[in-house]
């Protein structure tokens, strides 16, 4: 959009731009920073050029990211394909090498040697290796009239040859991805490797350190970090799985800076981001805080409240618990500090500021006036019509979610279907393995707790949700039981085969069809069904319409935004697990009034927050000798060791594992959360108090070093240090 814009208005558009968009917002893609940021990235502080960070001649940054297993980032930090990743992202493949004898999750691994190394099947590390522009071809059948369904045809047929024709090698792959909400189409070349094997892992004590209370929160002190490495085959490609394979030869290795980061300092995050919804119009953002989120937030308040009630009382369900508690409070812990943020910054307020502008311009363009006219008005009314659907949504996958006793039974209702399918002959296969799938949810498993979250669950889902749309089914359950949860509760679990694990192995020893035949009279199973008829007959068939006809107008709505807005603000495409780019500043913030927090934590603070024995705040007691004798070498600074700092980077989830970059391309930090305040910058940044958290990589280099001794691994790294 810049480039366009005649010289002398350089200066005034600039301007304008930061009325709508601050500098440090935008998850920016690789390939069009030289056009894009370049300049106000050198002018932040970056010593390098756009070339060095996305380069397809020659190594650069890009070539050191990895996507880690889909659901989070990784880098290469040492020419032996050593990669450096969150401990939460390591956290699932570190508990499969665990058992009771060696608890690597407690007390931490580290590969002596290479052989150690352990190998994690179905663990896959993605480079990027080109990004192109494919959106004309992509778009070329589309006509004006077309339906939404004719629309996506005509486009997949055209992905479909761009990705056959696709210039690449043969051990690489091709991935077509929508941009802008389906306005623009990015083909990705990609490099997949599939042999990453675990390196090293702090324990849980510094790792996970803080745990849930000091989730998503700063001041910070987690050692959130984990390592693997990348193996190829002799040739230096993709190769399954082989002890014959070697470590990988990366196009780029990232140097690591021992400097540490000065207040506003520049800094750079490459990864993976997830998903954001940064262009939605003021009444959405108002339906997600207000309607969604809350309904959320209702519900998990209440499980998280029994489960922790549970917890306190005996250490037995506080293990059986722990994994679901932190996973159920992740995002209701982010969903409040969204509706928090929100308000707090006047979000609503501003995004219709900014409609206000939109349509001020827009009414003075006939073009615009033909073209857009009328969609922000339209989508609103589209957003005020799918309200109760979504909320209604929201409760059902909120209370099936939660109540576990419903989601197994949602699976046993699954596999007999399967089973019947597939016939009596392959049961007797089919009945192990399902057993043998169940046995870990059991494990697990507390009828006592899931009942309680079950009667209070139910209650709040009979209150949420109109009785139009709970459907005839359950409004006959529900009155039959005099609307009282406690009570229907009662008679579910105490008639279900499903609330234990010898339960469900005595139900199927029968054959097949008296399997069926009970669970069909199975209370538990009666609910789940009735529970999902009501919603698949009364709510997803017009959701998925309004959801349909958002998506459209939200494409439109979106284009209308880069044409009218493009002169006051940049546009960068909603996250969509792809490759981005995000930059800062280091800095504190002022989360509420009278409250300054500082942008940097030190050993101290651990220190501080240490609580002997207890399962969030422990502290190994190697960490303390060290602490004692401030026995840092090379990795602290005038006697204190620097843990976590905070900057205005533009993140989210998936960008978990991240580099830190400062600017020079160098890495200083580790990449693994938001602050709470800010974690609305998924629909609303704002860098006033929008902060990402990153471990400093001197602490990750020295638990690897000093606390664990696992010293060969530093010896493969570069690290600067003038
Ligand atoms: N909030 C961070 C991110 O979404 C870290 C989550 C893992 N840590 C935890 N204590 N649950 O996803
Ligand atoms: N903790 C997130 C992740 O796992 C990162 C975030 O949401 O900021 O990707």
């Amino acid at each position: 959009m810049l480039q366009r814009i005649v010289k002398p208005l350089l200066v005034l558009a600039l301007l304008a731009l930061t009325q709508y968009s601050y500098a440090t917002e935008g998850m920016w893609l690789p390939q069009l920073l030289s056009g894009l940021n370049e300049k106000e990235m050198k002018g932040m502080g970056m010593k390098i050029s756009a070339a060095d960070i996305y380069n397809i001649n020659k190594g650069s940054l890009k070539d050191a990211i990895v996507s880690f297993g889909g659901f989070c980032t990784a880098e290469v930090i040492s020419t032996q394909g050593l990669l450096l990743t969150n401990h939460h992202c390591g956290y699932g493949v570190i508990q499969k090498h665990s058992s009771l004898q060696n608890n690597f999750l407690e007390n931490g691994f580290w590969a002596k040697t290479a052989v150690e190394e352990l190998p994690n099947p179905g663990l896959f590390a993605t480079f990027i290796v080109r990004i192109d522009d494919v959106t004309k071809a992509a778009l070329q059948d589309v006509q004006p009239g077309m339906t939404e369904k004719e629309r996506q045809s005509a486009i997949d047929k055209r992905l479909h040859e761009i990705r056959q024709n696709a210039r690449k090698e043969s051990w690489q792959e091709t991935m077509i991805k929508p941009m802008f909400e389906g306005n623009q189409y990015f083909l990705f070349v990609t490099e997949t490797y599939r042999d990453v094997r675990l390196v090293g892992a702090p324990p849980s004590s510094i790792g996970k350190f803080g745990s849930d209370t000091d989730n998503w929160v700063w001041p910070r002190h987690t050692g959130d970090f984990s390592m693997f490495r990348i193996y190829a085959g002799k040739d230096g490609r993709p190769a399954p799985y082989s002890k014959d394979n070697v470590p990988l030869k990366p196009k780029h290795a990232l140097p690591i800076s021992m400097k540490g980061v000065k207040q506003n300092d520049f800094t750079m995050v490459l990864g993976f981001p997830g998903r954001t919804n940064e262009y939605l119009p003021s009444e959405a953002v108002k339906q997600t805080v207000e309607v969604t989120d809350a309904a959320k937030v209702e519900m998990r308040d209440a499980a998280l409240k029994i489960m922790d009630s549970y917890m306190r009382k005996d250490p037995q369900i506080k293990i059986q618990y722990a994994a679901k508690y932190a996973s159920t409070a992740n995002y209701w812990k982010k969903w409040m500090g969204e509706m928090q943020g929100v308000k707090q910054t006047n979000g609503i307020a501003r995004k219709q500021q900014y409609e206000a502008t939109y349509r001020q311009l827009l009414a003075g363009n006939p073009t615009w006036q033909q073209q857009y006219g009328g969609v922000l008005d339209s989508l609103n009314s589209l957003y005020r019509q799918i309200q109760p659907y979504a909320q209604t949504r929201d409760y059902y996958s909120e209370l099936v979610g939660n109540v576990e006793l419903f989601t197994v039974s949602d699976k046993l209702l699954n596999f007999l279907s399967d089973a019947r399918q597939k016939g009596e002959g392959q049961y007797e296969t089919l009945r192990s393995q399902f057993l043998e799938s169940m046995a870990p949810f059991y494990q697990n498993y507390n009828a006592t707790v899931d009942k309680d979250i079950c009667v209070s669950l139910l209650a709040l889902y009979a209150q949420g949700v109109p009785a139009r749309f709970s459907g005839n089914e359950y409004n006959q359950i529900w009155q039959v039981s005099n609307k009282d949860s406690r009570a229907l509760a009662n008679q579910l679990y105490a008639a279900s085969a499903l609330t234990s694990m010898d339960k469900l192995k005595a139900l199927l020893q029968q054959p097949l069809n008296a399997v069926v035949a009970q669970v069909w009279k199975d209370p538990a199973a009666g609910m789940a069904i009735a529970l999902r008829n009501g919603f698949v007959e009364n709510v997803s068939k017009p959701l998925n319409e309004l959801q349909l006809g958002i998506n459209k107008l939200q494409r439109t709505y979106m284009q209308a935004q880069i044409d009218v807005m493009g002169s006051k603000k940049r546009f960068y495409p909603d996250a969509n697990s792809t490759l981005r780019v995000t930059y800062g500043k280091a800095d504190g913030y002022t989360p509420r009034d009278g409250v300054r927090y500082d942008f940097y934590t030190y050993l101290d603070g651990v220190m501080e927050k240490y609580i002997p024995g207890d399962y969030e705040f422990d502290v190994p007691a190697r960490l303390i000798e060290l602490y004692k004798k401030k026995d840092y070498g090379q990795y602290g600074v005038n006697g204190k060791m620097p843990v976590c700092f905070i900057a205005s980077n533009h993140t989210t989830g998936g960008n978990s594992g991240s580099p830190a970059l400062n600017a020079n391309g160098h890495l200083i930090g580790l990449n693994f959360d938001r602050t709470w305040e800010g974690t609305m910058s998924d629909i609303n940044y704002d860098p006033s108090i929008c902060r990402n958290i990153m471990v400093d990589i001197r602490y990750v280099l020295f638990i690897v070093d000093k606390f664990a001794g696992c010293t060969r691994l530093i010896d493969e790294m570069n690290l600067v240090k003038k």
